[in-house]
């Protein structure tokens, strides 16, 4: 039996699987909501800049406890953090399903041969196995629909002992808590309410939500992670910061509370180093040219010359791998 984590635990609450209950069988939710394409993220960030300050400082912090010598930043976005983490590696590969969103990221950063900016999906990564020691996925888990695989594809692709450095909107929190308050003084008399903090499933969906999002409870987010094969070794919580009350306070006192109290509940954002399997994380790394796999089949491409536009067609399924306006256009998704 699947749950809605894919290959990890079976998950209470939202359904998604095929016949996970016993019912008709089902299909299984598609790999990438086309709801992404009305992210506007200058709407969606404007105001926030103290949260930004908080989590590039935690970015910082905790990417200073990982190899450095490449990082994948997955799910980029626009590219918020963008900076912060190439400051940090010495080698950058940043990676995101849209096209656009790349093409936005890559006016942040300055372009040289040690930054890769990749259209992929996280469930096919067009990398071969143990290819970097370090990645981020900020903002991403709780929109993914089956976050078990997308979990099992970043650790494939992460050194032994590799850290990962994600984030998990989770429940109960702060966050939760608020929202079923809003929820509740906005019903009509009559109307019955799920409340979000208190229910006892494992995921529930997340109401309201611009794009179809779900909140694991914590317990079931580690759980996740480690049938995944990560090991989660050091939380930070943060949030707080995020509520219009507290803009005004200092970034540190969100940073100290976030890293001394990681675990409590009151943080609406829990941020998990996890390592990836036995090791140290100091593999040595193929050259980035020659750490390209077909998506679709993961047979590797031989050397490519990834400084100039391309187009290489895999040789096993014929997937076709294009440099365009120097971005690597590697996007699969399963039907
Ligand atoms: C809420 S944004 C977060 C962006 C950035 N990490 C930040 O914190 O500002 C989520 C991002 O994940 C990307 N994403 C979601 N599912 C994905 C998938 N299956 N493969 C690649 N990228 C994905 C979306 O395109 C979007 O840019
Ligand atoms: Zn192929």
């Amino acid at each position: 039996m699947e749950g809605s984590s894919g290959p990890g635990p079976p998950a209470r609450g939202v359904p998604s699987s095929p016949s996970a209950h016993g019912g008709e069988p089902r299909s299984l939710p598609p790999e990438i909501p086309d709801d992404f394409r009305t992210l506007d993220f200058d709407r969606l960030w404007r105001g926030r800049d103290r949260t930004t300050q908080v989590e590039s400082r935690i970015v910082l912090d905790a990417l200073a406890t990982l190899s450095s010598e490449r990082v994948l930043e997955l799910g980029t976005g626009d590219g918020r953090l963008s900076p912060f983490v190439r400051r940090r590696a010495s080698e950058y590969v940043g990676v995101d399903q849209s096209f656009e969103f790349l093409l936005r990221l890559r006016h942040r950063l300055p372009r040289t041969s040690e930054t890769l900016l990749v259209e992929a999906n996280l469930y096919h990564l067009p990398f071969v196995a143990a290819m970097a020691p370090a990645a981020l996925l900020v903002r991403v888990y709780n929109f993914l629909t089956r976050p078990g695989e997308a979990l099992r594809e970043i650790g494939r692709v992460l050194v032994p002992g590799g850290g990962l450095l994600l984030t998990c909107n989770p429940r109960p929190s702060t966050g939760t808590l608020i929202d079923d308050v809003r929820r509740a003084l906005a019903r009509r008399t009559g109307e019955r309410m799920r409340s979000m903090t208190f229910s006892r499933a494992d995921v529930v969906p997340v109401v309201p939500s611009g794009i179809p999002a779900v909140n694991p409870t914590r317990r079931f987010f580690r759980r996740t992670l480690r049938e995944a094969g990560l090991r989660p070794a050091v939380t930070y919580g943060s949030g707080l910061e995020d509520f219009r009350w507290a803009r005004r306070l200092p970034a540190q006192l969100f940073l100290s509370a976030g890293r001394e109290l990681g675990r409590s509940p009151m943080f609406p954002l829990v941020w998990e180093v996890a390592r990836s399997g036995p090791g140290d994380g100091a593999a040595a790394l193929p050259p980035l040219r020659r750490s390209l796999a077909c998506p679709r089949c993961r047979r590797p491409f031989d050397e490519l010359d990834l400084d100039h536009d391309f187009e290489q067609p895999c040789g096993e399924c014929g997937f076709l791998l294009r440099m365009e306006s120097g971005i690597l256009r590697a996007r699969h998704v399963a039907d």
